[in-house]
């Protein structure tokens, strides 16, 4: 197969995660006969420094004429304490979302068999945790009109979701349910607001449309709580956008850190496969940065182009250096920390 991917290293420790997945990506194209023509270009505070703008008309057009978007982190420390910045990194992956009509996100949380004793909660919880949520993206809050009042005294986020908007990313739920376990959590907070008794009332118009499918519905509250306390009792969780945020960050340290969970935002032709975790600028040139997420988003790059053996060939690489722990700090616990580059030298030599 012939892939153009836009690649978006953007900022902190990206280009280092990123650099490991281009690597394991070529390696995985010359074993099964593909061909990559990678596609640099501008995102976050790197392309804010170069041209004043953290998503550039010509980064836009890169992606929207690549097969896929494989991107790094966006974020510099240097924006979070200033609330008067007008121009933001992160606003660049929410019009870079918006305008590749990705709304929806799909976060896997799993376990390594060899990292169950690295995870802070008990190995008897998590063992076996197998879930998927299923983020909306481009609606909500973050989307919502936003603005200050009363000489800017007052501010307000609105969170505006149409029926529409739900049933699309229901509709991608209860078709992943019906390929895994059959069950599917809607995660809202009806008993309080109206867009997510909106939410409930959308998802349960659906049910009788895929009989086979088991569908609860918990507020984000309790399910903030249960996923912590069972988390191998979900299977695929379809939630809005803030709710789907802060719960995929609290559902990634179960698999032991947060360095190792990819991501999916599909919705058009155009997928865009990135890790879940942030710039971490602490970090940022170190070479101590975990690359396995990023790896793994890269995984599902392939899976999501209908090529599961090379997916696979990626998820086994990374079993194999966690079992014999070839791994960076954050996974060491006073054993030996390999480099983020050694780390991705090794994947990309065993695949
Ligand atoms: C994420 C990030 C982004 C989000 C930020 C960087 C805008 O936290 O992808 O989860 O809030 O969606
Ligand atoms: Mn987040």
């Amino acid at each position: 197969m012939k892939l153009n991917i836009a690649l978006l290293a953007g900022d902190g420790i990206g280009p280092e995660v990123i650099d490991q997945a281009v690597k394991v990506s070529d390696a995985i194209a010359k074993k099964f006969n593909h061909e990559i023509n990678w596609r640099p270009a501008l995102t976050g505070a790197a392309a804010i420094d170069a041209v004043g703008e953290p998503y550039p008309d010509e980064t836009h057009e890169i992606c929207a004429s690549s097969d896929a978007v494989l991107f790094g982190a966006i974020g510099h420390p240097r924006f979070d304490n200033d609330p008067s910045a007008k121009v933001r990194p992160e606003q660049g992956l929410l019009k870079m979302r918006k305008k590749l009509g990705l709304f929806a996100n799909v976060r896997p949380t799993f376990t390594f068999p060899s990292l169950l004793d690295k995870s802070p909660l008990k190995r008897e919880r998590i063992e076996g945790t197998d879930l998927v949520f299923l983020r909306e993206l481009t609606g909500g809050i973050y989307f919502g009109e936003k603005g200050r009042r009363d000489e800017g005294e007052t501010a307000f986020d609105n969170c505006v979701y149409t029926r529409d908007e739900v049933k699309r990313l229901a509709v991608k739920g209860f078709e992943l349910a019906m390929t895994r376990g059959k069950k599917l959590c809607c995660v809202d907070k009806a008993n309080v607001l109206e867009t997510s008794r909106l939410w409930r009332e959308t998802v349960q118009a659906m049910e009788k449309d895929y009989p086979e499918v088991e569908v609860s519905y918990e507020f984000v509250d309790a399910v903030a709580m249960r996923l912590v306390q069972w988390p191998n009792s979900y299977d695929v969780l379809i939630t809005e956008n803030l709710f789907g945020d802060i719960l995929t960050d609290e559902a990634s340290v179960i698999s032991g850190s947060m360095g190792l969970m990819p991501s999916a935002s599909l919705g058009s032709e155009i997928g865009l496969f990135e890790p879940i975790h942030g710039s971490y600028p602490q970090a940022t040139g170190l070479n101590i940065a975990n690359p396995m997420a990023t790896v793994l988003s890269a995984a599902m790059m392939f899976e999501n182009f209908g090529l599961q053996e090379e997916g696979k060939a990626i998820r086994d690489a990374v079993n194999s250096a966690l079992d014999k722990g070839m791994v960076t700090e954050d996974l060491a616990d006073g054993g030996k920390a390999y480099g983020t580059s050694e780390v991705g030298d090794w994947l990309a030599d065993n695949i």
